[in-house]
């Protein structure tokens, strides 16, 4: 009995829910939504008073398609929005941006917010891709490049935002430049750190950016203290030195690379020193949070030191003495058997041996049997020496 009755409250509920959402109390939406473009990073969109209501009675709010995340939506009594947008930010030359009416009383609640009216808006040129955007800055300098294709173009530039203030200051740009893969722009230097914005425009089209900020990557100093490397290095004096991180890589001997992110205080990094090993140093900067975002690539890679030669004597006699030693072995092999006989005589086969005298037995006996004694006759010869050669009294002997 209980279930039933709650399942038909629940339904209930469900039921007003819909009625209350969908008939009496919805807002009306706002109309006629329309955009227009106040430089080439800065968009206006505003629209109608929604039918049947009075000015202050309701409010507005509004969120960039695609930021479906973003809750911190404001409501405003505006009826209409600027907004900075930069083709090389989404990759696109259109946003579509979707606004839609809340009560005054109830901002945030979404009890009864109007439905969702999208526009899309275009940018004024159709997008003409830029790549690998970035400034390098040092005292005060930006030079800006990127790669495009190699026709005409024209560079401003100002900072972001989009108050009064900053909208009038947008600027050609100083010195353009066009080299051989790189198109590119020296910029002032008051624009350096104020976040900028810049806008390449050709006869196909444009392209908008916040260039990524670079630096040199900064140069090593190497000193040798005791027993240690001592490494220290100089950033520009941009921002704060209190803002730099660095990370160095370094490599020792034939040791895997290893790496350290340092800072103002962590100045200068040791290393311990063996004396018998080369050094292999590289690093890259790059801003802490909250100090902008400014970084550099890795540099050249620096040496310190050598390979001392006990390894390479070591490598020596790890590859040399297995050589000679397998050539000492062939040879030996060689002279063994070519002069195995002097070495190592035959060794008779015993069998053969026993066969010999048997048959030597056989002989004796048969001769004795046949021919009685005969003297043999006593040599007459003079007495004479024969020199033996020594070989044939080592097989006698054996
Ligand atoms: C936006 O609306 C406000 C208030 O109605 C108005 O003062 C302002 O000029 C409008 N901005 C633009 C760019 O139309
Ligand atoms: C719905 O919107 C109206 C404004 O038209 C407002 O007066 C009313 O309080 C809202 N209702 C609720 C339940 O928030
Ligand atoms: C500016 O940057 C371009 C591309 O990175 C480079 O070729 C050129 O030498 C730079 N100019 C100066 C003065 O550093
Ligand atoms: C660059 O600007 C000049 C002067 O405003 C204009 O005549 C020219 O057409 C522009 N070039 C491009 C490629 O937009």
């Amino acid at each position: 009995m209980t279930v039933t009755r709650e399942f038909f409250t629940f339904l209930t509920c469900i039921a007003m829910l819909m009625v209350y959402q969908c008939k009496g109390d919805r807002l009306p939406p706002p109309t006629g939504l329309s955009y227009r473009w106040l430089d080439p990073f800065t968009v206006n969109v505003s629209w109608q008073k929604p039918r049947g209501v009075a000015d202050g009675e309701v409010q507005y709010k509004y969120r960039r398609m695609k930021d479906a995340t973003d809750n911190s939506l404001a409501c405003s009594e505006w009826r209409n929005f600027t907004e900075n947008l930069l083709t090389e930010e989404t990759g696109s030359d259109r946003w579509t941006f979707e606004v839609w009416t809340v009560g005054s009383q109830n901002c945030g609640k979404s009890l009864n917010d109007s439905t969702h009216v999208p526009v899309t808006i275009h940018a004024p040129k159709p997008r003409a891709e830029m790549k690998d955007i970035k400034c390098f800055i040092s005292n005060g300098d930006a030079n800006c490049s990127w790669i495009s294709g190699g026709q005409p173009f024209n560079v401003t530039y100002r900072t972001c935002g989009h108050t009064e203030k900053v909208l009038k200051r947008l600027k050609e740009c100083d010195q353009p430049y066009s080299g051989r893969t790189r198109n590119g722009c020296y910029l002032e230097s008051d624009a350096v750190l104020n976040n900028i914005c810049m806008v390449v425009a050709t006869e196909a089209g444009q392209s908008t950016f916040k260039p990524a900020l670079m630096i040199h990557s900064p140069k090593l100093n190497i000193k040798e203290e005791n027993n240690s490397l001592n490494l220290s290095w100089t950033l520009p004096k941009i921002i704060n030195d209190k803002c730099w991180e660095l990370k160095v890589c370094f490599k020792q001997c034939n040791m895997p690379k290893e790496c350290r992110t340092l800072n103002y205080e962590t100045q200068p990094m040791q290393v311990t020193y063996d004396k018998r090993c080369r050094y292999e140093f590289q690093s890259r900067a790059k801003t802490t949070n909250y100090c902008g975002n400014i970084s550099s690539d890795f540099g050249d890679v620096v040496f310190y030191g050598t390979n001392e030669p006990p390894d390479e004597t070591l490598t020596v006699v790890a590859i040399v003495i297995p050589i000679i030693l397998s050539a000492c072995i062939i040879l030996s092999c060689y002279c063994f058997r070519r002069h195995s006989s002097i070495i190592c005589p035959i060794i008779p086969d015993p069998s053969a041996i026993f066969k010999e005298m048997m048959m030597n037995g056989n002989k004796e006996v048969k001769t004795a049997e046949e021919s009685l004694y005969t003297p043999m006759p006593e040599p007459v010869e003079s007495c004479k020496i024969t020199l033996i050669a020594e070989n044939s009294v080592l097989q006698q002997n054996s």
